[in-house]
């Protein structure tokens, strides 16, 4: 199974990733590292340690940086609710908190691990990897694949007009990233725009008749609201499980590789994905940027693994 480390800020759509991760016998989930993004720090911790709880599963969570590189933590509770993962009752994280930080256990994994076998799937703001990165650059090279949800093209932004969520909050971190070199797959706002849920779906997920089936409604559930309300939407969409089903069935997803700079200093556009999508730049392509799902084959591949869950 491909090894891989999943960087998270939960929030019920990376809720959602790491079930189908944790589901899918094709990935070893080494650890789940959380970051500062859709709710504070601490709030992120204790919510990956509740869906671990869910899964039934046994893999450490390692809590990391609680806020960005160089500005003030913006956060997204009018998304997600106060918790971060509003929509269910889940009680008490079962299990503990994992020694040592994350950026440490980023760091140690990825120096014992055989070079080009880990995966990096971050789906929060940056800045535990740049961390690891500014830290340990010995690591980058070793490093198998960064696969991450953040940045727009024709989609625009979700936070403001030019930016994505997760690269806007911490825009520094996300352009050590774009600049270290390593092969990187982007799932942007224009596919996870795309990956939007319907009643059936989620109607389907509940006659499954496990706990899992019935979280995963009820987050989608909660989720909806904010875009159906702000962007007439149809459904919620689920970003980030979109890095984890690449993972799995990359024929779902179409892209193109380009090369992609992160605007750091725009006063309009702070936080941009400027991708060079008709290759005008002249600039060296540095990721594989996605633009479209295949919307039936993921929703199938997201309740057939769930439906294995308890
Ligand atoms: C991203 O921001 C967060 O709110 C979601 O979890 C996702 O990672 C979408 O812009
Ligand atoms: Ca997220």
């Amino acid at each position: 199974a491909r090894k891989i480390i999943i960087d998270s800020d939960p929030g019920q759509d990376d809720a959602v990733a790491i079930l189908l991760a944790l589901a899918s016998p094709e990935l070893d989930v080494l650890g789940i590292t959380t970051v500062a993004g859709n709710v504070p720090l601490d709030l992120t911790a204790r919510n990956a340690r509740l869906i671990v709880g869910l899964s039934g599963r046994d893999v450490p969570v390692f809590a990391g940086c609680g806020a960005p590189l160089a500005r003030d933590l913006v956060t997204a509770e009018n998304v997600h609710g106060k918790t971060g993962l509003d929509g269910i009752e889940l009680g008490e994280p079962v299990i503990p908190l994992a020694e040592p930080h994350a950026v440490d256990f980023i760091i140690e994994t990825l120096r014992r691990e055989p070079p080009g076998t880990v995966t990096l799937v971050p789906i929060g703001p940056l800045t535990n990897i740049a961390t690891a990165f500014s830290r340990a650059p010995d690591i980058i090279e070793r490093v198998q694949q960064i696969v991450l949800m953040g940045g727009a093209y024709f989609e625009v932004g979700n936070v403001t007009p030019a930016a994505e969520f997760n690269i806007y909050v911490d825009p520094e971190a996300a352009e050590r990233i774009f600049d270290s070199g390593c092969e990187i797959v982007v799932m942007p706002l224009d596919v996870t725009h795309r990956a939007l849920t319907s009643a059936e779906w989620i109607a389907g997920l509940r006659g499954l008749g496990n706990r899992a089936g019935e979280a995963v409604a009820s987050w989608t559930d909660f989720f909806e609201r904010y875009d159906k309300e702000k962007y007439g939407s149809l459904g919620a969409p689920l970003h980030d499980p979109c890095t984890i089903a690449w993972l799995i069935r990359p024929e779902l997803f179409s892209g193109r590789r380009v090369n992609v700079e992160i605007e750091t200093r725009g006063q309009y556009t702070l936080g941009m994905t400027v991708a060079d999508w008709w290759g005008v730049s002249g600039r060296t392509p540095n990721a594989l940027f996605m633009s479209d799902v295949d919307r039936d084959g993921f929703f199938a591949l997201l309740t057939e693994r769930i439906a294995t869950l308890p």
